[in-house]
């Protein structure tokens, strides 16, 4: 016990541990790499990162829920060797909420604005004005809320979306995975 401080002192970590952090740590590396090189354009553009004041699940942003669906989506397509398009298929999952305005806010909660069921189409909207989006890329932003949006998804980066989406929403509801928090809004407008 550190009685100076009153708590217990910290568990050192075994040589096994640290290994096992570096790995982690090397593949997490190596996610964020094949996402920054498929998307700078999008990950640096403004109404991107203003998605950092805005909270999606928990007290996880929709900028990072976006970044943690696109590195799921590289993590099932590799487990599952799923042959597909690797830069319309982080693209399309950066892009999946791109609606650019607070879900939580009242004007958006009320029934007649129904979020779930609509905010694929503004997404879709929003997306195209900024981005040539190609055919695969609209069928993720389109169909990720499947079976909310009824026609299931037509290509198999759209169906790896769809799940990796509702696996990290879930993760995020129940704060298992856990984010920082909105940043303060600095008042720039979105594009809607
Ligand atoms: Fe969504
Ligand atoms: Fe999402």
């Amino acid at each position: 016990m550190d009685k100076k401080r009153g708590r217990q002192p910290y568990k050192s970590r075994t040589e096994k541990d640290a290994l096992r952090w570096s790995a982690k740590l090397d593949r997490h590396r190596v996610l964020h790499n094949r996402i920054k090189n498929a998307a700078p354009d999008i990950l640096s553009s403004d109404n991107f990162q203003h998605t950092k004041s805005h909270i999606q699940h928990g007290n996880m942003t929709v900028n990072a829920h976006c970044q943690n669906v696109a590195k799921y989506s590289l993590i099932i397509r590799d487990k599952l060797h799923i042959r597909c398009n690797e830069k319309e298929l982080i693209r399309g999952a950066l892009l999946h909420d791109y609606f650019l305005y607070d879900w939580h806010d009242k004007d958006h909660i009320s029934p007649r604005k129904l979020h779930g069921f609509y905010h694929p189409g503004i997404a879709l909207k929003n997306a195209s004005k900024e981005y040539d989006l190609t055919k695969r890329e609209q069928e993720i932003i389109k169909k990720h809320m499947w079976p909310l949006t009824v026609v299931p998804p037509t290509c198999r980066e759209a169906w790896i979306v769809t799940f990796a989406d509702k696996w990290c929403s879930l993760l995020e509801t129940f704060h298992i995975h856990k984010g920082h928090g909105a940043k303060k809004d600095d008042g720039m407008d979105a594009a809607v």
